[in-house]
């Protein structure tokens, strides 16, 4: 047995991790401007919740969940499974806290892993976490957008390209749908021969789904019917809206007649948010209005709209980019002799109370090797203090990338640092 980690699993170590928990942090302080709450949900959950949300004919219920039973178990109506996504969960627990009746209109984000036994590739792991938003009771275009100009203002922020693909499925009942899905499943029964065994059994139970074939979905979605045809007229309008808001606030969208998106709950607006700079899996984040939702899992008739921000896909974004997020200058202290290394552990204390990285250096080496240390962990700056600058009042202050090292009195070692790295260009 290898101890290795499983295939599709991931440890992410130094700038990897340091670049997921820029978007995270990011996507955290977007949130708090848009005025939305927190909510923390399970890691583990009932297997019929995403039966009856995600959907049974749904590649995620079908093929990916990772379904839990405890070691002293048989398999069961009860297995419990490991979240594949974080919408069904959050709207369970709206229902279960009695929201959906007492106090409808509610705004959530969350962030946390989540699990699919999908085929890894650069981008696609079968561990990943998302950073979502939930919002209920709003059945305005105006939520759809707003959402939208979120993912655009978190992506402006951390200097990605990206475009929204955006179309519109209709309403359930009593309107487009219905006739969509008809003319569909007449499309489906007459292309027989070209759709794969799964799509088959697929189109009788769900004939969207053969949209979103894996083997040959771009091909069939661009021959098919298009719900942006069937949609009524409050549909439509209600689309046309959502380009509005977004042309008004400028956010890169086309739409996209063949988007279908492989999760059954979706009415009316769905996107993606795609980014060229991360291969073939290019979507960092996609989502859209589902309306019938809450009702579906035992709540009232309330609307609710959201999406979901890959991290990882964002991050390797971000690490393609040429954003640079450490704007604070990282600083190596020294201290030679006992008083030195005394005074150095009050001056990093200092520093650090104002907002510098600073790292100290092992106190038992000669200074050539702490200099050594100190550009290996990509420190801007050395300040070094021994029993002479004590007496003095001073510290050496070495700015490593320049080159230079001069005197400073110790109370203001924070101005001159900041002050020499905002003359320095980024690294
Ligand atoms: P989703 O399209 O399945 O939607 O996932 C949203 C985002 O999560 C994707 O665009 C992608 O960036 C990331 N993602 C998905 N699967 C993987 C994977 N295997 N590896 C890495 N990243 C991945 C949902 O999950 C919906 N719950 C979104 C939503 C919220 N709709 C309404 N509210």
């Amino acid at each position: 047995m290898g101890l290795t980690r499983l295939r599709g699993f991931q440890d992410l170590i130094g700038p990897d991790a340091r670049a997921a928990s820029i978007v995270e942090e990011r996507a955290r302080a977007v949130a708090r401007r848009y005025n939305l709450s927190e909510i923390r949900i399970p890691m583990m959950e009932r297997i019929q919740l995403y039966q009856h949300s995600t959907g049974e004919t749904s590649d995620i219920v079908t093929k990916q969940m990772y379904v839990v039973r405890r070691s002293d178990e048989g398999a069961g109506t009860d297995d419990m499974v490991l979240r594949p996504e974080g919408t069904p969960s959050v709207v369970r627990a709206y229902i279960e806290a009695g929201l959906d009746r007492r106090d409808p209109y509610q705004r959530y984000y969350y962030l946390g892993p989540m699990l699919r036994y999908e085929r890894p590739q650069k981008g696609r792991y079968r561990q990943f976490n998302q950073f979502g938003v939930e919002i209920f009771g709003r059945a305005d275009a105006a939520s759809d957008a707003e959402l939208m100009i979120m993912i655009d203002d978190l992506t402006h922020e951390l200097g990605l390209q990206v475009r929204f693909e955006i179309n519109s499925l209709g309403c359930d009942e009593p309107n487009c749908r219905p006739a969509f899905r008809a003319a569909l499943l007449e499309f489906g029964r007459a292309h027989l021969k070209e759709l794969c065994e799964d799509c088959h059994q697929r189109l009788e139970r769900n004939p969207l789904r053969i949209l979103d074939c894996k083997i040959d979905g771009d091909r069939i979605a661009e021959a098919a019917p298009k719900s942006l045809d069937y949609l009524c007229d409050e549909c439509r309008k209600h689309f046309d809206d959502v380009k509005q808001f977004l042309s008004r606030r400028a956010v890169p969208f086309v739409v996209k007649p063949n988007l279908v998106r492989g999760l059954d709950y979706y009415t009316r607006t769905a996107f993606e948010v795609v980014s060229a700079s991360v291969g073939a899996q290019s979507a960092i984040a996609a989502g859209g209005r589902y309306d019938g939702l809450v009702k579906e899992l035992g709540g009232a008739a309330v609307p609710g709209t959201g999406f979901a921000i890959g991290i990882e896909r964002t991050a390797l974004a971000l690490q393609a980019s040429e954003s640079k997020f450490d704007a604070h200058p990282r600083v190596a202290l020294v201290g030679l002799g006992d008083q030195g290394n005394l005074a150095a552990m009050s001056l990093a204390h200092d520093l650090r109370e104002r907002d510098l990285p600073v790292e100290l250096l092992p106190t038992d080496r000669k200074l050539k090797a702490a200099l050594t240390i100190a550009s290996r962990m990509g420190a801007a700056f050395i300040v070094i203090i021994g029993e002479n600058e004590i007496a003095r009042g001073v510290v050496q202050l070495r700015d490593l990338r320049a080159s230079t090292q001069r005197e400073v009195a110790q109370g203001e070692v924070a101005e001159a640092i900041r002050k020499a790295a905002d003359a320095l260009p980024p690294d």
